[in-house]
């Protein structure tokens, strides 16, 4: 069975500063996988080198199979163009530690908008899926919120319907 996340080697430095020493790990399809560790250690350095949002200095990174980032022709490595980066991060939601919510619409808007933009959805598909999800974080009648008006908690659970979506 193809992993659904699998590294091998996977080093990142800041400058001087080296953050992932060498990860190697293996998530099955369906499995959840939790990261824990100190402050500063490399977690989301490493969530984000996953998205291809952080180029890592050494190492493989696949999901379901496909080689994040680069493509390999014979044992070189060649990386991918920006749109093609874009089609691979298509299938891969991420929850920001900032939550990084879109702060000028609503947060159903914020749900409904990488359906309808990027994989071109109905308006009325998008809505029904968005408010489905919004009920599912517990955050039903927060739909017609925008986010300043949001609790920290609350911005979390919509940024989780948000990659669920
Ligand atoms: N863009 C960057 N430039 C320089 N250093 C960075 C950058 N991003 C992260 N770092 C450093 O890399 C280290 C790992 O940061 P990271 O955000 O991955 O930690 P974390 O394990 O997610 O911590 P936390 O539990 O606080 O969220 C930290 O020392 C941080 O200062
Ligand atoms: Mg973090």
């Amino acid at each position: 069975m193809t992993a659904m996340v699998k590294a091998e080697g996977v080093h990142k430095s800041f400058g001087s500063a080296h953050i992932l020493k060498g990860i190697d790990l293996e998530v099955a399809p369906r499995e959840v996988f939790c990261v824990v560790g100190p402050s500063g250690s490399g977690k989301s350095t490493f969530l984000r080198c996953i998205n291809h949002l952080e180029k890592i200095n050494a190492g493989r990174l696949w999901v379901d199979g496909h080689l994040v980032g680069y493509r390999q022709k014979g044992d070189k490595l060649y990386e991918l163009k920006e749109s093609e980066v874009a089609a691979q991060r298509r299938d891969i939601g991420m929850v920001f530690q900032r939550f990084n919510l879109f702060p000028h619409i609503t947060a159903l808007a914020n749900v409904m908008e990488a359906p309808v933009q990027v994989k071109r959805e109905t308006k009325a598909v998008a809505r029904e899926r968005a408010e489905r999800l919004l009920d599912r974080v517990g955050l039903a009648d927060k739909a017609g919120s925008y986010p300043s008006q949001l609790s920290g908690g609350q911005q979390q659970r919509v940024a989780i319907a948000r990659a669920l979506a």
